[in-house]
């Protein structure tokens, strides 16, 4: 806040509250013993109103809410960049709500953090809790349902980048994960990029419009080019995230125009990593969430 605005508020709350205290004062008619009959001369439907004080009580309610301003203002930030003297802030408040909670639930967490992954998920209790972490920070990229979007990978069903084992799971979203798919337009031309895009299509069973030649043609690309990677029946290969492209469930789309975008101009998905923003106990309690998703506990 800059000087002007700091004093702008001082200014105008303390004329506030001295023209409120004025108007109270000034129009207070003395304390008459005797309640009078006389009108203030306003009437409404026959219904006159007398010409007396109010009630004191209720002045002295009034004189209240004074005293308690002036204490408050003292007390607790109002005054402009006045901090008060108890030094309150919604952030600190907010902060020793999070540590109360953290202290009342820290037996809990390290419990479950201690029980493996495969026992965890029998337990409906923790699984609330880590699909609770889940909505709050996972639902963005990969949906409420965890079924996936366009470039975000669905983790509901059972085709995987990086593979489904508890480890696998917690290493991603503990440390996260880069998607590098180069780029080769330039480097297999555009025909190219069209017969490959066919032959990785075919791989699960849809249809292409290319000739027999091309897709042999896209094969032999597949073979020299892509295997390395998509392994050479196309199967993908965890250690690279390459998407297993033999069973039709696609990252980026299926059709042959996304499919060649794909090979054209590359991909590179990117997995926030979460361990220094969530901690190990809740990273561990929501990859139990995610790992019930695909596995039942036995
Ligand atoms: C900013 C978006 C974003 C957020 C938020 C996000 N993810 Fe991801 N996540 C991704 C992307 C993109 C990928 C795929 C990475 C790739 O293409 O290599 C991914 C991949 C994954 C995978 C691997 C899936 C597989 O097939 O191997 C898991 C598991 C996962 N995320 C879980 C989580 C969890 C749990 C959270 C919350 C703590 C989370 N993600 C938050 C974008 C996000
Ligand atoms: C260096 C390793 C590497 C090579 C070589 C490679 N890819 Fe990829 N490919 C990947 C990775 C990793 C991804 C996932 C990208 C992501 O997660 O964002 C991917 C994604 C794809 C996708 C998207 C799949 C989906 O589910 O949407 C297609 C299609 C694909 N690659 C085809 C090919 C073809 C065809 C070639 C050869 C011309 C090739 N790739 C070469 C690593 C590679």
């Amino acid at each position: 806040m800059s000087d002007f605005w700091h004093w702008w508020i001082v200014l105008l709350t303390t004329a506030c509250l001295v023209l409120t205290t004025w108007l109270l004062f000034s129009t207070r008619k003395a304390q008459r013993k005797e309640l009078t009959e006389e009108t203030t001369g306003h009437a409404y439907d026959g219904i006159e109103e007398l010409d007396n004080p109010m009630p004191h009580w209720w002045f002295l309610m009034f004189v209240a809410t004074l005293v308690f301003t002036v204490g408050y203002l003292i007390l607790y930030p109002g005054m402009g960049k006045w901090e008060g003297l108890f030094g309150w802030t919604s952030v600190g408040e907010l902060e020793r709500d999070q540590l109360k909670h953290e202290r009342r639930y820290a037996p809990e967490f390290a419990r479950y953090a201690a029980t493996p992954i495969e026992e965890l998920i029998k337990n409906p209790r923790a699984l609330k809790m880590g699909e609770r972490v889940f909505i709050n920070n996972c639902s963005l990229c990969h949906g409420m349902d965890a079924g996936g979007n366009f470039g975000f990978p669905s983790l509901t069903d059972n085709d995987w980048l990086y593979d489904d084992t508890p480890d696998a799971i917690k290493t991603t979203i503990a440390q996260g994960r880069q998607g590098q798919m180069p780029a080769w337009g330039a480097v297999i031309g555009d025909k190219g990029v069209k017969q490959v895009a066919s032959y990785a299509r075919s791989l699960s069973g849809l249809d292409t419009t290319v000739s027999q030649d091309d897709l042999d043609s896209g094969k032999q690309i597949f073979n020299t080019t892509c295997a390395v990677c998509h392994n050479a029946d196309g199967t993908g290969n965890f250690a690279l995230g390459a998407p297993n492209l033999t069973n039709n469930i696609w990252l980026y789309g299926a059709s042959q125009t996304q499919v060649e975008y794909t090979i054209r101009q590359g991909r590179n998905g990117v997995m926030p990593g979460w361990h220094n923003i969530l901690g190990e106990e809740k990273v561990h309690l929501v990859t139990a969430y995610v790992y019930s998703l695909t596995h039942k506990a036995e």
